[in-house]
């Protein structure tokens, strides 16, 4: 089991609040998103009020406040891709989907998140699925791609 959020906080080396983003994207990391609890409780740890915690986490596009679908797809909008093309595919993700980067579908079934570079820029447009990555692919696939997963969960 990974850690709570509560022993993240305890084990922080200093609670300062220039400390604030490392620590939201801590939680994040090993929470998935940044629940109510989560603020609150970060909040209560810095000595911050929750309105300027929600202020600077929905200022910044990596946090999500909701948890992620069983299937969590993260496009990349980095220079790279973004010539190749990848705002055009996140249009089709966002009309396909009927959600925005950090919702996640009715169903559970998907989330969606935007990522700045993940290192693969040769092979650009990039975006992964659970960490299975497609690369060099067309807005033409992004139907197949999702279809594909919608599949496996009828198996
Ligand atoms: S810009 Fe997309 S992988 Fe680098």
């Amino acid at each position: 089991m990974g850690r709570t959020i509560r022993e993240i906080l305890e084990n922080q080396p200093n609670l300062s609040r220039d400390r604030l983003i490392p620590i939201l994207q801590e939680i994040q990391d090993e929470v998935g998103y940044l629940s109510e609890e989560a603020i609150l409780l970060t909040a209560e740890f810095l000595k911050l009020p929750t309105s300027k915690l929600y202020g600077v986490a929905t200022y910044y596009d990596q946090f999500r406040f909701e948890p992620r679908g069983r299937y969590h797809i993260r496009i990349c909008r980095g220079t790279a891709c973004h010539v190749e093309g990848s705002l055009n595919l996140l249009n089709e993700l966002e009309k396909i989907l009927k959600i925005k980067p950090g919702q996640t579908t009715r169903d559970g079934l998907f989330s969606l998140d935007i990522v700045r570079c993940i290192g693969a820029c040769g092979l650009a447009p990039v975006m992964d699925v659970n960490k299975e990555y497609f690369t060099g692919f067309s807005i033409q696939d992004v139907g197949q791609i999702l279809k594909t997963y919608r599949e496996r969960e009828l198996l």
